[in-house]
């Protein structure tokens, strides 16, 4: 239902069978999702039951094969990744994606050049970038990490580089955020510290979060929707989606 003005009540994100095929694999089917203003949703599901894929859908990585996505009543299902990323959508990779002989600080200013369609030029020093520092400075401060601004990335531990690539995503000023797998790879303390940056992320971000570590998505996503073989095969609250014997099934129930 739409108010008056139209306003604050279209969903963040709406997906309408959205549905990806490379050749004879369905990865994503008819998948219908809706995540609304500020919310935080977390995404999981077996390994392949194509979770990173709708990413890619929804971020423009792959054209889709059918079916719709709009962000905030804008149908963006055609446009191009940077056209997205200018109204809102940011992401993040399940792989590690940074420039490791660069400072963190230069890699933020690499990803806001990135978003001005301008290429990283060799020639010219990026320290006369001034307006791309301030911002990513800006970000640094929010995400509570400036004091590795000037580290070398190739130093810093793998949890702090995942860190920094949420960083990176954020320079865009994202409204949607598409996280995948955020503490894959992390060690416990890495994953607390993460979950905890991740928590404290601004309320009016929209955040879908891909987790295997069920402890991590229940933390910071009040609804968790389950894929399976490339559809959404259950949608709830933390406690429905873990007494919910079907899901058991496919995480830990028979083999096919
Ligand atoms: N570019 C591609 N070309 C062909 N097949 C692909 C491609 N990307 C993914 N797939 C296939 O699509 C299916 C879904 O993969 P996807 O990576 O989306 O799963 P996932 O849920 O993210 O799994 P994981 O938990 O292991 O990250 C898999 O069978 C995968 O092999
Ligand atoms: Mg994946």
């Amino acid at each position: 239902m739409n108010s008056i003005r139209g306003e604050g009540v279209r969903p963040a994100l709406e997906c309408e069978g959205l549905t990806k095929r490379f050749g004879g694999l369905e990865a994503v089917k008819q998948v219908d999702l809706r995540v609304d203003v500020g919310e935080r949703r977390a995404i999981i599901g077996p390994n392949g039951a194509g979770k990173t894929t709708f990413f890619s859908l929804i971020s423009g990585l792959y054209p889709v094969t059918s079916g719709s996505i709009r962000i905030f009543g804008q149908d963006i299902t055609h446009l191009s990744c940077n056209q997205r990323t200018y109204l809102g959508l940011g992401r993040t990779f399940q792989i590690t994606n940074l420039f490791p002989t660069l400072t963190v600080l230069e890699n933020l200013v690499v990803a806001a050049l990135g978003l001005r369609g301008i290429k990283f030029s060799m020639v010219r020093p990026l320290s006369t970038y001034r307006g791309l520092y301030e911002r990513a400075g800006e970000v640094l401060e929010t995400v509570g990490i400036a004091e590795k601004r000037a580290e070398v990335v190739r130093n810093l531990s793998y949890g702090e580089q995942r860190q920094i690539e949420i960083s990176m995503a954020l320079v865009s000023n994202p409204t949607v955020l598409l996280l995948d797998e955020p503490t894959a790879g992390l060690s416990p303390a890495e994953s607390v510290m993460m979950t905890e940056m991740i928590y404290k992320l601004d309320p009016k971000i929209t955040i879908l979060i891909i987790e295997h570590n069920m402890d991590v998505a229940l933390q910071v996503a009040p609804r968790i929707t389950v894929f399976h073989q490339g559809c959404v095969f259950a949608e709830g609250s933390p406690k429905e989606i873990r007494n919910n014997p079907r899901v058991q099934e496919i995480y830990f129930g028979s083999e096919d």
